[in-house]
């Protein structure tokens, strides 16, 4: 069975939430997953994986430094099989920020990477005022009322689209599935042709 790793870096739980729900989308899909939080991926190989799945939100609008340092120190191992980078912001809830001509964020953060993912996804996220500090509540309104959001602090609106998200994980998991399937067909070819030197037959 193709097994998945799936790494996040998360503030206030929202690229988590995403991320479970990719793992479900994956494991329905009959694949193996592991689902872990960015600090504790170092304890894991990516290279023991046949696909790799990240995802990190935007605060202030930058990444989690710990991502780019997971993506850049593991990049020949995770290029290696089917992989994909999301980011998890809230001026995606606006549809022409959910490309990379759109959304700078994504765009500077890819081009400070050596690492460059087979696919990138940018998926709304999650305004929650009652839960911020005041002084990151005072800021994110600012930026609301620059972009017409909702400015009242009392507001909790999930922009997440969950038809984004499961199409995505669906994608995701017949590139790995079917990639995984052609090494497997080629691993075989070669274990049977007697011309292979040092496989069987030779
Ligand atoms: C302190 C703070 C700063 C944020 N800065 C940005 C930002 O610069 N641009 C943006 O689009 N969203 C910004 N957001 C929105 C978050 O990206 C969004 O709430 C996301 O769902 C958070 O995901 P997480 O819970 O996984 O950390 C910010 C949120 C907070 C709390």
């Amino acid at each position: 069975m193709p097994s998945t790793l799936i790494v996040y870096a998360t503030t206030d739980g929202q690229t988590r939430k995403i991320s479970e729900r990719i793992q479900q989308t994956l494991r329905a899909s009959g694949l193996e997953t592991t689902l872990v939080d960015v600090g504790t991926a170092s304890a894991l190989d990516p290279a023991g994986f046949d696909g790799v799945i990240a995802g990190a939100s935007v605060r202030y609008g930058k990444h989690d430094p710990a991502m780019a340092r997971f993506l850049d120190g593991n990049r020949d191992a995770i290029n290696r099989v089917p992989n994909a980078f999301f980011s998890v912001n809230l001026i995606a809830r606006k549809p022409e920020k959910r490309n990379l001509e759109g959304n700078k964020y994504l765009r500077k953060f890819l081009e400070r990477l050596s690492f460059r993912p087979m696919h990138v996804e940018i998926i709304a996220g999650k305004l929650d005022y009652p839960s911020y500090r005041f002084i990151d509540r005072i800021m994110i309104q600012m930026i609301m009322k620059i972009t017409d959001g909702p400015t009242d602090g009392k507001s909790v609106i999930e922009y997440t689209d969950w038809d984004q998200v499961d199409e995505f994980a669906r994608r995701m998991a017949e590139a790995i599935a079917s990639s995984n399937e052609s090494a497997r067909q080629s691993e075989n070819s070669d274990a049977a042709d007697p011309d292979q030197p040092g496989k069987q037959g030779n």
